[in-house]
C-alpha cells in the first residue's frame, strides 16, 4: 500500500482512503495488483533471468492488458534493480533529476519498493509516493517527477509504454524543487 509525504509540510498520508483521494485530486492513476498471484520463488527476487521476467508478465497478463486497453499502452517489460545491478550508484544519480516525458510513466511494483517524487498541482509543491509490491502508478504526461529506490535499494517493476521513444527524459529545471 502506497504512502505519501508532502514535502512542503512534511505531512504523511497513510490510510488507503487518504492516499487514493489525494492521488485522484492530483490526476495520478493509482491502483493495486494482487501480489498473491506471484509464485513464491519469484517473490523478493531481484536478479531475474529473461525467462523469469517473461513469467512475471504472464502472471500479471490480465492486469497489464486491462491497463493497456484503458490507457493505450502497447508495450511492456520488467525492470529489476538492486545492489547487484552494475553501476547502481550512477544510475540512481541519473534518476534523481526532475524531468518530464511526452507520455505517462507507468510502473507496477512487483517486489521491493520505489519512490516517485512528483510535482503536484498549483500550491501543492512536490510530494513523494512511497510504493510497495502491488502498487501501480501512472505519472501523467508532462508532469515533473523522478523515480528512485528506497533504503532497501531493491525493486522489480513492470513498465508500460505507449511508445518507448516517448519515455525519453526531458530535464525540468525547477527553482521550486529543493532536494
Ligand atoms: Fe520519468
Amino acid at each position: 500500500m502506497a504512502q505519501i509525504r508532502i514535502r512542503n509540510s512534511g505531512k504523511r498520508l497513510q490510510t488507503e482512503q487518504e492516499v487514493r483521494s489525494f492521488l485522484e485530486e492530483q490526476g495520478v492513476l493509482y491502483e493495486h495488483w494482487p501480489t498473491e498471484k506471484l509464485p513464491s520463488r519469484l517473490r523478493e527476487k531481484f536478479v531475474l533471468s529473461d525467462e523469469e521476467k517473461e513469467e512475471i508478465l504472464q502472471v500479471y497478463q490480465e492486469e497489464i492488458e486491462s491497463l493497456a486497453k484503458r490507457n493505450g499502452y502497447v508495450q511492456w517489460d520488467v525492470v529489476a534493480l538492486s545492489e547487484a545491478t552494475p553501476n547502481l550508484e550512477e544510475l540512481l544519480k541519473k534518476f534523481e533529476n526532475v524531468h518530464v516525458h511526452t507520455e505517462d510513466e507507468v510502473r507496477a511494483i512487483v517486489s521491493g519498493n520505489g519512490i516517485f517524487t512528483i510535482k503536484g498541482k498549483e500550491g501543492t509543491g512536490y510530494f513523494d509516493v512511497e510504493l510497495s509490491a502491488g502498487d501501480v502508478i501512472s505519472v501523467p504526461v508532462n508532469t515533473p517527477h523522478f523515480f528512485t529506490l528506497m533504503e532497501n535499494r531493491k525493486v522489480v517493476a513492470v513498465r508500460l509504454f505507449i511508445d518507448p521513444s516517448g519515455w525519453v527524459a526531458h530535464p525540468y529545471q525547477d527553482p521550486e524543487f529543493n532536494a
